[in-house]
């Protein structure tokens, strides 16, 4: 038998996405899935979408950056499945802009979906994670490796998400929480998918299909293999696990190598 049969796992912002993808790839390894988003009409055809696999799943909309509609989440989670194993930390949306020419909502927009829309929801889990000894993932980004030109808020947002990961793996090690992040790389957008420009307003982002982006359902199986494995990172592509390394040994050079590419990163944000 499957070790996620019959599990419950609650992914946020699950409506479209990366979510959708790991939310349909839990429910067809044998998860009770738990989707959430704000919008229920969305929810209700993943829901759809799910059953017709042949897989369980409950649809239930709350803004996860809101305390007290997250409490809600994880409070009628509970009432339906009775156990929670799985949260999966999803949500979150990117930002472009120089820092000079940031509006101030935009820090605000950013934290408090990729932040407080993570942490309010790992808070109230943590009871029932205890009793399960389950997984919680935070879905972050290569940008949380090293400050990016152009996506501060986003680089940040995904940064102070990995040392509340790093304190959580601690405190909860005696509790056996498995605290695991997946630092995902450019993936692809075939949906709806917007960020918060300078100005604070939502754009819709273009269509992203080239092949040099990851699949959302290579993304799905790699939370997958973080979820069987219980490690704590993984870090998705070659160029960036080298990244990664490269920043560890030697930030500066990680910082020469962005100025010699800015064009890269002026282009993406416009
Ligand atoms: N796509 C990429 O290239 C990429 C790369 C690296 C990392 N990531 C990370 O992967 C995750 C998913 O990205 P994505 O591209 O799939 O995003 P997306 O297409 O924008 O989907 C975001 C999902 O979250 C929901 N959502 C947003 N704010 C919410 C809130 N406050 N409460 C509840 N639900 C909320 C949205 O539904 P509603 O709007 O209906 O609420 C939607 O279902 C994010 O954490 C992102 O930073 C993405």
């Amino acid at each position: 038998m499957s070790q996620f049969q019959n599990k419950v796992a609650l992914i946020t912002g699950s409506s479209q996405g990366i979510g959708k993808a790991i939310a349909l790839e839990l429910a067809k390894k044998g998860c009770i899935v738990i989707l959430n988003g704000r919008k229920q009409d969305k929810l209700e055809l993943v829901k759809s979408a799910i059953e017709q696999l042949g897989g369980a799943a409950h649809a239930i909309a709350a803004d996860v950056s809101n305390f007290n509609e997250a409490q809600n989440l994880l409070h009628e989670t509970i009432q339906r499945c009775g156990k929670l194993d799985m949260l999966i930390n999803n949500v979150g949306v990117s930002s472009r802009g120089y820092i000079s020419e940031l509006h101030p909502d935009v820090l605000q927009q950013v934290f408090s979906s990729n932040v407080n829309g993570c942490i309010f929801p790992t808070q109230l889990a943590l009871p029932e994670l205890r009793k399960s000894k389950g997984n919680i993932i935070f879905i972050s980004s290569l940008a949380a490796i090293h400050g990016l030109p152009g996506l501060a808020p986003y680089s940040a947002s995904k940064m102070a998400l990995q040392a509340f990961a790093e304190a959580l793996r601690i405190e909860e090690h005696e509790h056996q929480i498995h605290v695991g992040i997946l630092r995902v790389a450019k993936t692809a957008i075939e949906h709806q998918k917007q960020t918060v420009g300078p100005d604070g307003q939502l754009q819709t982002l273009k269509a992203r299909t080239n092949e040099k982006v990851l699949s959302m359902e290579r993304v799905a199986q790699d939370c997958i293999k973080l979820l069987e494995s219980r490690r704590f990172t993984n870090t998705q592509t070659l160029i960036g696990k080298l990244n990664h390394l490269l920043n560890r040994i030697s930030p500066i050079i990680v910082e020469r190598i962005l100025i010699k590419n800015i064009h890269r990163f002026k282009e993406e944000s416009q």
